[in-house]
């Protein structure tokens, strides 16, 4: 299958069936990935796995994930990565495409945010790595095909809960049918020349990007926020990510601009068309809204 129609119908899977996954398929699909051609290069990047989810459920739950509150699943992998410049956004990046991968193969998987709590975490989980964690993910058989658990994608109308109390405070205990949560428009995810400069449908289709920014919309973002904005310019498009917000911690917005990367990346493959992304988190003449920050351009 090709990622195209991967990216489409990956969603967060937060249900998992009772049945365990093959190690040796989950560590080929990891190891199956070219470090070498990771986002920021001689940036080492780890995946421990735990089989014994409901161990590990009993001892994180409470301490990572939305408001400490962690998904069941019958497996976990905890996500590490050295400390160099760009280790989020690489991370994002190779997690992300692993996840895709996971995905590919009918293996469901769910990002858990970790923040701060890399020492806590690693001192419950007895590992002595000096990487630092950059998430958890939560793995396993997708329990329902279709059913889209609508929980936490309801942040971006500001809709507030009765669930607040449990530590949801954008819970929605709906189910939707849809196959994928919640995604701006292309044409509100996209401007030309200068932020805030909208292009119409026709001038977005006219510029070559229409159809991998409409994939790329489908990327996973911490609390369904899709912090992502795109500036169509002659040397290339270049990325914006809106900072985190409070709530979040200050690493998950560079994380997603890695995951933004990837798929973005794979679509323009995906549709033959080439280029790479360049100058990550360097300089920009652009004007950066002061809530943003640039990730990089994409050019050939
Ligand atoms: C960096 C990051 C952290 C996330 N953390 C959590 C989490 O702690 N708990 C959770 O249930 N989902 C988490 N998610 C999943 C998002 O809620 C999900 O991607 C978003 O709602 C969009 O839904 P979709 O992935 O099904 O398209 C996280 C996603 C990202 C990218």
């Amino acid at each position: 299958m090709i990622m195209l129609k991967v990216m489409e119908k990956r969603r967060s899977v937060r249900e998992y069936k009772n049945k365990a996954l093959d190690k040796k398929q989950v560590m080929d699909i990891v190891n199956s990935y070219d470090y070498n051609k990771a986002l920021v290069e001689g940036v080492k990047f780890d995946f421990i796995y735990f089989e014994d989810g409901d161990n590990i459920y009993q001892i994180l739950n409470g301490v990572v994930g939305y408001s400490g509150v962690l998904i069941k699943a019958p497996q976990y992998a905890v996500l590490l990565s050295d400390e160099k410049p760009g280790y989020l956004y690489n991370s994002g990046y190779v997690g992300e495409w692993i996840s895709l991968k996971f995905a590919r193969e009918d293996i469901g998987s769910c990002w858990i945010e970790v923040g701060d709590k890399d020492k806590e975490v690693k001192e419950i989980l007895g590992i002595t790595s000096k990487k630092r964690i950059i998430g958890l993910m939560a793995l396993g058989y997708p329990k329902m095909d279709v059913r889209l658990s609508k929980i936490y994608d309801t942040i971006v109308d500001g809709h507030i809960s009765p669930y607040e109390e449990l530590g949801y405070p954008n819970i929605d205990t709906e189910f939707s049918k849809e196959p994928v949560s919640y995604r701006h428009s292309v044409e509100d995810i996209v401007y030309k020349n200068e932020f805030g400069n909208k292009m119409t449908f026709e001038e977005i289709e006219k510029s070559g990007y229409l159809d991998a920014l409409y994939y790329m919309r489908l990327a996973p973002s911490w609390g369904n926020r899709q912090p992502w904005k795109f500036i169509i310019r002659k040397d290339g498009i270049i990325l914006l990510i809106e900072k985190s917000t409070e709530s979040e911690s200050e690493m998950t917005a560079q994380i997603e601009a890695g995951i933004a990367m990837l798929y973005f990346k794979v679509a323009m493959h995906d549709l033959g068309l080439p280029g790479d992304w360049k100058n990550i988190n360097g300089e920009t003449d652009i004007d950066v809204p002061k809530n943003y920050f640039y990730g990089g351009i994409y050019s050939l």
